[in-house]
């Protein structure tokens, strides 16, 4: 200890981290600021070595959104991160994060590269089922709570991606071109809660460009927005392979470039040798790193984890069942279609209930499964032997009606794969899918259509289908879950967090210019109209909206309130919710900030939402408390937030677009 002295566990993690730096040499502290290729361990997707003299750990950082990615076995494929926020339910990403961070450190991982936190543009975006939905509030409130889960199991979190990385298309030289008042009140949101409600250890700046500048080199975002405004005092990593410089990208506030050492190596030695990144600078990049893995016990636990560990387990197989069962959103349910009828027949249709299911998304977040329920072998297993279940691939549309009119009921899946790296190319679901639901509602009016999507699809046929339920990327136990719902042994939980449009124009971004961009750039011009401030905006009427989904039981909400607390623009709304229909359910009750008109802000915008689960004939009073940011505007003359006085309108209801309640708060 006394020749390490850092290692006193009395010490703050400030102070232990300012001692060490002061042990250092120049090449120790380098050694720090980037990762090694190739990498001398097996496993992960980055490394920083350790240091034997001083006692460094070293750092492996693996990807996981769903669970460990990298080519990792034996880890549990849990539904995508888009899926479990469609629960609404921060305690459940809060799980979610545990689960994910005691996988990640069983295999030896201390720096899990998430969540996405970033707030979904473009339906078509290849990476929408990696992150929570299109509002900024509601992504912010899943990113903290998943923060915190990951980061009580051990490993650092990496709140993913920084900032504009809204599409895959050209997603390395792509510029977003965006207004700061935009960048502020939809863009960072996520991460501020990331920061400031959960603490989050890293960040990683994208691939992309914001207006002309590379994220990983770009002063306005690192410093001014991230480190003055935010006040985040952990480290910023690039992307892999997003660093494009040494001193610009030092001087404006990347740490550490990953995956190896192209400017942060030799280069960035020179640089500070001769003077074009000070030693105040590069101690500055050295001491958030080393804060932070003080601070998260890196120094302290030794690392029991190995890449070749079994992490998965049956704990961890049942949550992602009943995260996967939460999340799933009835879009429709004619006549009670669902739950399915107790006897008959049930033809089962679709090469995504069979052999081709789509349980994950692609990309760096993609997980070995260690097994995949299909939606078939868990309909078999739940219908039981005596309940006659057909299949058909329905690679042939004749051969399929057939099969669907020999059944009581027919349940059509549709799958619409995504990955990191391509945006969809359009909101259809490919193939012939579309063809083939069509065909089966014509030959039997019992038609169920489920989706395995990671974003909004159009649904030509929706008028002839009795249901239809959005079951996400349902991860390992997608068949047990689907079934689950399908037969009502679990409610529905899930609401939309992004809007279903009912025409491939009628989106935020239909313009060229907005997405996939001209000449390189990708114009925001749709400002602060993104997602549902869009739809209401232009009077539109999606096809299904932002908050929506039905459950199997029925809710009323009732003796709504505002009630003011100490504070400007302190206030709660108090609602009571009660469960009018036969069965136990869950209903998220939400609440919009509507601001004066001479604000110029959009309509109506997500302030609140508490998520409840009741039993048939239970009332239950809620208090929601509504962010303090729906009574406030960006001011970019000031670069900083204001409350302006006047009327403002707080909406109560169950989608963007049922809000039969509303009261006003005037601030003075
Ligand atoms: C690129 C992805 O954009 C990022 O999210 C991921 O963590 C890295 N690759 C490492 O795999």
């Amino acid at each position: 200890m006394a020749r390490r002295p850092w290692m006193n566990r009395a010490l703050s993690p400030g102070r232990r981290a300012e001692l060490l730096l002061k042990a250092m040499t120049l090449d120790e502290k380098i050694a720090l600021l980037h990762g090694v290729q190739p990498m001398p361990v097996k496993g992960y997707v980055g490394y920083v070595p350790g240091n034997a003299r001083l006692g460094i750990p070293a750092l492996r950082l693996a990807d996981g959104r769903a669970g460990v990615g990298n080519g990792a076995h034996n880890a549990t494929l849990l539904p995508a991160p888009l899926a479990v926020a469609s629960s609404w339910n921060p305690n459940l990403l809060h799980a979610y994060g545990q689960v994910l961070g005691q996988e990640e450190w069983a295999k030896g991982t201390n720096v899990f590269l998430g969540p996405t936190v970033d707030v979904v543009r473009v339906p078509e975006w290849g990476r929408s089922f990696e992150t929570y939905g299109e509002d900024p509030y509601l992504n912010g409130r899943m990113a903290a709570a998943e923060i915190r889960g990951v980061q009580s199991a051990g490993p650092i979190a990496d709140a993913n991606m920084y900032l504009t990385m809204q599409q895959e298309t050209n997603r390395f030289q792509a510029n977003s071109v965006v207004d700061e008042r935009t960048l502020e009140e939809i863009y960072l949101p996520p991460f501020r809660a990331a920061v400031q409600a959960a603490h989050v250890g890293t960040l990683m700046c994208a691939y992309v460009k914001t207006n002309g500048i590379y994220s990983c080199q770009n002063r306005q975002l690192l410093h001014t927005m991230l480190r003055r405004q935010l006040g985040f005092h952990g480290w910023v990593m690039s992307d892999w392979g997003a660093t494009h410089s040494t001193a610009p990208s030092a001087r404006a506030g990347l740490d550490q470039e990953m995956p190896g050492s192209r400017y942060y190596g030799a280069a960035l030695k020179r640089a500070v040798q001769n003077g074009a990144v000070t030693q105040a600078e590069l101690d500055a990049q050295v001491r958030r790193i080393l804060r932070i893995m003080f601070r998260q016990g890196l120094f302290d636990r030794k690392p029991r984890g190995s890449w070749t560990a079994k992490a998965d387990s049956p704990a961890d197989a049942s949550f992602a069942r009943r995260a996967a069962e939460a999340g799933m959103v009835l879009l429709k349910n004619k006549g009670g279609a669902l739950p399915l009828p107790r006897q008959g027949a049930i033809a089962v249709i679709g090469e995504d209930a069979g052999g081709k299911t789509v349980a994950e998304g692609g990309g760096s977040s993609y997980v070995v499964p260690p097994y995949v329920i299909s939606p078939l072998a868990g309909i078999r297993k739940r219908a039981g032997a005596s309940r006659k279940v057909i299949y058909d691939d329905g690679a042939n549309l004749a051969a399929a009606a057939h099969s669907a009119r020999a059944a009581r009921v027919a349940i059509v899946f549709a799958g619409a794969p995504e990955s990191e790296g391509a945006d969809r190319p359009n909101l259809q679901l490919p193939g012939n899918q579309d063809a083939l639901i069509a065909a089966v509602a014509a030959a039997n009016p019992n038609t169920i259509v489920v989706l395995n999507t990671g974003g909004p699809v159009l649904m030509p046929w929706l008028s002839r289908a009795r249901a239809v339920l959005e079951a996400w990327y349902p991860g390992q136990e997608s068949g047990n879950a689907i079934a689950a719902v399908l037969f009502g042994d679990a409610d529905p939980g899930g609401k939309l967090t992004l809007t279903f449009p009912a025409a491939a124009k009628a989106v935020p971004t239909a313009g060229r210019q907005q997405w996939p961009g001209i000449n390189g750039n990708s114009v925001y011009s749709e400002k602060l109209e993104t997602g549902y401030r869009w739809y209401e905006a232009q009077h539109q009427h999606p096809l299904f909206p932002f908050g929506f989904g039905l459950s199997y039981t029925t809710f009323k909400l009732s003796h709504f309130r505002l009630h003011q607390l100490p504070g400007q623009g302190q206030v709660e709304a108090r609602v009571e919710v009660t469960n009018t229909g036969m069965r136990a359910g869950s209903e998220v009750v939400q609440a919009y900030c509507r601001q004066p008109a001479a604000n110029g802000e959009p309509g109506p915008q997500l302030c609140g939402f508490a998520e409840v689960q009741l039993r048939p004939g239970q009332a239950r009073a809620l208090r929601l408390p509504i962010e303090q940011r729906g009574f406030m505007v960006y001011d970019t003359a000031r670069h900083a937030w204001r409350m302006p006085r006047g009327r403002y309108e707080v909406a109560v209801g169950t989608s963007s677009e049922n809000l039969p309640m509303h009261a006003a708060v005037e601030i003075p």
